[in-house]
């Protein structure tokens, strides 16, 4: 572990997800004790504020954001690391301010980018002309890294500039999140799943990632990304590429991200032609989530009616290379769906004969789920002989089913940030998605956009609540194959 401390900077110190996220994320390493007693947080925004306002602002976001009671020691030590400077991003002059603050020879100088991309530019410029750039230096990017692969990559240009790729770290949360960390685990530290984990034995995988939540008042930015862009560009293929990847090397920086980059080059394109029996594209409209009515997508707070934005995609993806030749997997997420529920279901082949069929005309084959979130954990279904003499052989569905709250329930589960934050402070990019991996996903994500472009057709219904378009039980039922529900 490093254990340099830093000048942990971040632009945007005031905005939802700082506020949301990275306070609260900075609070619990503080409260764990895994902050460096030398690390200070500067907050950057363009708001007049003292010193003493400032801290009284971060004190207000940390109670209402930290989903606990707030402990005062641990309050105060945080605040005392905290400075305040006044930058209007724009202006390339203003970041000299931070030249009263920053000392790069005592502390790694980390950037944190909590601000619209379009800022991005304007800051490493900003960062530059002030002489704060060293070889030492670290920017953090937040999501979205554009908006198809050209925009990403005027954006990876921009920062490419003035940082080299190993200062650069772009966050995709999914990877700080204890459940999608412990696929690696499951994957690699249990030789039952390293030999059992291609086509050989794998008939299809499925990758769930359902939120009951619908677009809330995020209507003007989701409307211009949709939900291939905002959930499956990045977090469902950060999941696929962890659960299809061959065996990194090791954990550090490049062999894990080299071994997910190599999934993402063999994904195989969705063109105009294949679109209609491979992805399923809807929006949802009024109706029932835990009993109460909500509004459709057009109806949301700020909805303009007429738009085709999807809300929910189901997509089938081949990977075509050796391990994974006919085996699909399919992908399916969206917002106000019937449950909060992220999941991988690894289904295993049938077995060749059967030797049960008195009791058990068709035998069902055994399932791993990986639950995500919420109630993390690992089942397995598999059959079992039903105790007693009386009855010949009965065999019956059973589940071992692993509860992480149970088995470890003494340990808190960190949050995806505090992970991620304390990563980045101690120089570690494995977790981080390296800019071949973003435009590597983004060409697979532009086939698809292109090809709705091409076809025209506009998203299916689906009442809030429910589990997506019937489109999409249809994709599966066409393989003869139906979603884990
Ligand atoms: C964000 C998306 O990246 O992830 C949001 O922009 C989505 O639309 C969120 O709601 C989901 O994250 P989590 O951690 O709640 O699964």
């Amino acid at each position: 572990m490093e254990t340099r401390p830093c000048d942990f900077t971040i632009f945007g110190v005031l905005g939802d997800l700082s506020q949301r996220n990275l306070l609260p994320s900075l609070y619990q390493l503080e409260k764990a004790g895994l902050l460096h007693t030398e690390t200070r947080v500067i907050g950057v925004a363009r708001h007049e504020l003292g010193h003493d306002a400032f801290l009284e602002e971060i004190r207000a976001k940390l109670q209402t954001f930290v989903r606990e009671p707030l402990e005062p020691e641990t309050t105060e030590r945080l605040l005392a690391r905290m400075r305040y400077v006044l930058i209007n991003l724009d202006v390339p002059e203003e970041y000299k301010r931070l030249l009263e603050i920053i000392d790069q020879r005592m502390r790694v100088f980390v950037s944190y980018f909590s601000v619209a991309p379009s800022l991005f530019g304007p800051i490493c410029t900003g960062l530059a002309h002030a002489g704060l750039v060293t070889p030492e230096t670290r920017v953090v990017l937040e999501k979205p890294i554009g908006r198809n692969l050209a925009s990403s990559r005027e954006i990876n240009e921009l920062v490419a500039s003035v940082f080299s790729e190993n200062q650069v770290y772009r966050i995709d949360h999914y990877l700080g999140k204890e459940t999608v960390m412990n696929l690696l685990a499951l994957r690699f530290a249990n030789s039952i799943f390293t030999t059992n984990w291609d086509h050989n034995t794998i008939d299809h995988v499925q990758i769930t990632v359902a939120e009951e939540v619908g677009i809330g008042s995020r209507w003007g930015y989701f409307d211009q990304a949709g939900q291939l862009r905002d959930m499956v560009q990045n977090h469902l293929m950060q999941i696929l590429t962890l659960v299809a990847m061959e065996p990194p090397v090791n954990l550090r920086d490049d062999s894990l991200r080299n071994e997910k980059l190599k999934v993402l080059k063999a994904l195989r394109p969705i063109t105009a032609k294949n679109i209609d029996r491979r992805v399923v594209r809807g929006q949802y409209g009024p109706g029932f989530i835990k009993g109460k009515t909500v509004p459709g997508y057009l109806e949301e707070k700020g909805g303009i009616l007429g738009s085709t934005t999807e809300t929910f995609v189901a997509i089938r993806v081949d990977i075509d290379n050796w391990r994974w030749a006919g085996v699909p997997f399919y992908l399916r997420t969206g917002k106000a769906m019937a449950a909060k529920r992220s999941e991988v279901v690894i289904n295993y082949k049938p077995l060749p004969h059967n030797i049960f069929a008195d009791s058990y005309r068709s035998l069902p084959a055994n399932k791993l789920v990986i639950r995500l979130q919420p109630d993390e954990g690992v089942e397995i279904e598999m059959l079992n002989k039903v105790p007693g003499i009386g009855n010949g052989l009965r065999l019956q569905r059973t589940m071992l089913d692993l509860s992480f709250s149970e088995a470890f329930s003494k340990e808190r589960i960190a949050g995806a940030y505090e992970r991620l934050i304390l990563e980045v402070m101690q120089g570690n990019q494995a977790l981080f998605i390296h800019r071949d991996e973003v435009e590597s996903s983004w060409v697979w994500i532009d086939s698809i956009q292109a090809a709705w472009a091409k076809t025209n057709e506009p998203p299916k219904p689906y009442p809030a609540g429910s589990w997506g378009p019937v489109a999409s039980v249809a994709l599966l039922a066409r393989d003869e194959r139906e979603w884990e529900e």
